[in-house]
């Protein structure tokens, strides 16, 4: 503790800055930016003397010279920066650009050259540098793969296979291993027991490239943040549990979607435990990026949904759930222990589903400003990325009840408009009674969780796979039984029966607005922005007749709009139409039907007969397939 305090001291006076807009150098911003600068990403030098920070929106690399403050420079990226790592002298910084063919800028930080760019996949992002400083590990969030780049060399060795959607990542301190966030899980959703969903951490052996899979607790899903204690003994995620075997009957006590931080023990590559991040009676939701201070007595995690950040004492917390082995989890266990379904039976058992856990050993700090995500720590410093107001949050870590925080303003005060302001109440939880969700919990980025929902607006006990928004108003009727006669009267349900709360109208109509400003993101699956061979030869099946499936899903948007019972009705499902689905972006929205039954197009067509796929080869199947993920 001692140290932490003189750290706070000496890092006091470097505390003197709060920049103004004004002190930002603005270079001419690419066309294709907003008026919005969306820090995301942070890295601060090993002196301490450098922030730099991804302004995903603006598309630019800010360089903030923290103890001067005027030395701010703005590099411009060639797409969305989305992720850094720095050099141990902070000479170098390598910013991953987020496109279909993205790139890696390595960037001399005096100067805001750029020295050198390698290509990496789809969406690039949390860049990882190795220990010895020869690597850089990138994240290809839509080819669920992580690219290995040697620096030296110039050039890509390897790729990693992930699991779905990698978008977090850290190195092992002594280098050998790489750990990988998988933001979603990747199997069906109407399975249960061992099978059910959850979302798993990918591990990779630096040496041979081999990799492992570790499966974290029924129903972990947006796994966002993903860091390592300083002695790499525990590797630590923020994520949700969400309770998606329950009816949606409430939202209270973590019902729906709880918050949570999992505790990883590195040797055994075991879930030492998952402890939620809740209060009892105050929800923390969509915790996002997750750190410890190097000194070890702090582990911090940021809550995009709340607004705020857990100050966690890492030494106190570690030893309590050393001595609370992990006996079983699931969601069936959920309220099992004890008369108020809350009990903590001493045994472990039900650490997961304990809202209240963290008790006296976190401090829950309000931030200044609105979406903080990514986390940088230094010394005492925790730099905390406030991706709507456009600032950087500076806590202070020290023992005091309140902490010290500052704020750092890297332009501005954005001016929202109606879809920026919808964009920000769409993540946000405190729309939410007592915090819990934001419709993002289960609609990350406006898309599908991957996991089924026993929603009440048709009926109880038939549960359905969360649906894409991507031209959902476009698209009516709403929902896979079409109950929902538009995307607006959906939204409005959503507030009232799924947030448990009564909202003002306007805040309906700007999520609105921010829905109907989504666009597809180009599949994966194009090469060079165009079909593939084996897609056109999909494409021209999809609208012959012999396949028919263009009758039900015509382009433009590839679905008619219209109900119908294509031999899909489940054991639970009360009806057997279902409102045909839109295919555009299919590529990123398995597990497939009403209720996830399938996780592959291929599945569907094969083994769920789907259209006239029975009447046709295999290798019309795989083109066809090929064609659907492409759009
Ligand atoms: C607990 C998870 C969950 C939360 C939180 C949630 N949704 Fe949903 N949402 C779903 C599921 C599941 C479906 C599909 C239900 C069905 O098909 O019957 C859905 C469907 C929708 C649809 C219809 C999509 C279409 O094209 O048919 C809209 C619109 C929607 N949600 C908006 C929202 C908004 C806005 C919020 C926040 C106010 C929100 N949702 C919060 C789970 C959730
Ligand atoms: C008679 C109308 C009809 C025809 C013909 C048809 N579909 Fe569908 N399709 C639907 C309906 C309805 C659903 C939703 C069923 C459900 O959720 O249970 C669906 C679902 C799908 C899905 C899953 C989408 C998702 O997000 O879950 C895919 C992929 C798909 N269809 C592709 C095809 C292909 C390829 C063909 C041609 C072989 C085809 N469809 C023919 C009506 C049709």
């Amino acid at each position: 503790m001692k140290a932490v305090r003189s750290f706070a001291k000496w890092c006091g006076g470097l505390l003197v800055f709060v920049a103004s807009g004004a002190a930002l150098a603005d270079d001419d911003a690419p066309s294709q930016a907003t008026a919005w600068l969306g820090p995301s990403a942070m890295a601060v030098s090993a002196d301490g003397q450098m922030l730099f920070v991804c302004l995903s929106d603006a598309r630019q690399l800010a360089i903030v010279d923290l103890p001067n403050a005027k030395a701010i420079r703005r590099v411009r990226t060639p797409a969305e920066p989305t992720g850094l790592a720095l050099c141990r002298d902070g000479r170098r910084v390598w910013v991953t650009c987020a496109a279909v063919a993205s790139s890696v800028l390595e960037i001399d930080a005096a100067s805001g050259q750029t020295l050198a760019s390698f290509p990496a996949g789809h969406t690039a992002t949390a860049p990882v540098l190795s220990p010895d400083g020869q690597r850089l590990y990138v994240c290809n969030r839509f080819d669920h793969d992580v690219s290995v780049l040697d620096l030296a060399q110039r050039r890509e060795l390897t790729r990693v296979a992930a699991v779905r959607e990698p978008v977090a990542a850290a190195v092992s301190p002594d280098g050998k291993e790489l750990w990988v966030a998988n933001l979603l899980q990747a199997g069906s959703a109407n399975r249960f027991g061992v099978l059910a969903a959850a979302a798993v951490v990918t591990v990779a052996d630096t040496a041979t490239f081999q990799t492992a899979e570790i499966r974290l607790v029924t129903g972990s899903t947006s796994v966002r943040g993903l860091a390592f204690t300083p002695d790499g003994r525990y590797v630590l995620l923020a994520h949700l549990v969400a309770r998606y075997h329950m009816p949606t009957i409430r939202v209270d006590s973590g019902w729906m979607n709880s918050n949570a931080l999992t505790v990883i023990d590195v040797r055994r590559r075991e879930v030492l435990n998952t402890v939620l991040l809740d209060d009892i009676l105050e929800g923390s939701a969509n915790p996002w990026g997750v750190a410890s201070t190097a000194d070890g007595l702090w582990i911090c995690v940021s809550h995009a949904g709340t607004g705020e950040l857990s100050v966690i004492d890492a030494p106190v917390f570690l030893s309590m759930l050393r001595e609370v082995p992990l006996v079983a989890f699931s969601n069936a266990a959920f309220f099992d222990g004890g008369s108020d379904g809350y009990s903590l039976d001493n045994d472990g058992e039900n650490v997961v589903n304990v809202p209240g856990f963290l008790g006296g050993m976190r401090r829950r700090v309000r931030l200044p400003g609105v979406g903080p995500r990514s986390l940088a720590v230094w010394g005492s410093q925790v730099y905390v990325a406030e991706y709507f107001s456009d600032s950087i949050a500076v806590v202070t870590m020290t023992d005091q009840e309140a902490l010290p925080v500052r704020s750092l303003p890297l332009g501005p005060q954005p001016q929202w408009n109606e879809v920026r302001r919808g964009e920000v109440l769409f993540h946000d939880g405190r729309v939410c009674l007592e915090s819990w969700q934001s419709c993002a919990s289960c609609h990350p980025d406006g898309r599908a969780d991957a996991l089924n929902w026993d929603l009440l607006n048709d009926g109880e006990g038939n549960p359905k796979n969360t649906l894409s928004l991507l031209w959902s108003h476009r698209t009516p009727p709403c929902m896979a039984s079409g109950v929902r006669p538009t995307a607006e009267s959906a939204v409005r349900s959503g507030f009232k029966n799924i947030l448990m709360s009564e909202r003002p109208e306007a805040e309906a109509a700007a999520i609105d607005a921010w829905l109907q400003s989504l666009a597809p993101l180009p599949s994966p699956w194009l090469v060079q922005g165009r079909l593939s061979p084996a897609a056109e030869r999909g494409r021209a099946l999809f609208h012959s007749e012999r396949a028919g499936c263009a009758k039900c899903h015509p382009a433009p948007l590839y679905s008619d709009l219209k109900p119908h019972d294509v031999g899909t009705r489940g054991e639970l499902d009360e009806r057997a139409a279902f409102d045909t689905p839109t295919l555009v972006e299919a590529w990123r929205t398995a597990p497939y039907l009403h209720d996830g039954r399938y996780t592959t197009v291929e599945q569907l067509l094969t083994e769920g007969k789907h259209g006239r796929a029975s009447q046709l080869s295999d290798k019309e199947i795989a083109d066809l397939a090929h064609f659907v993920r492409s759009l």
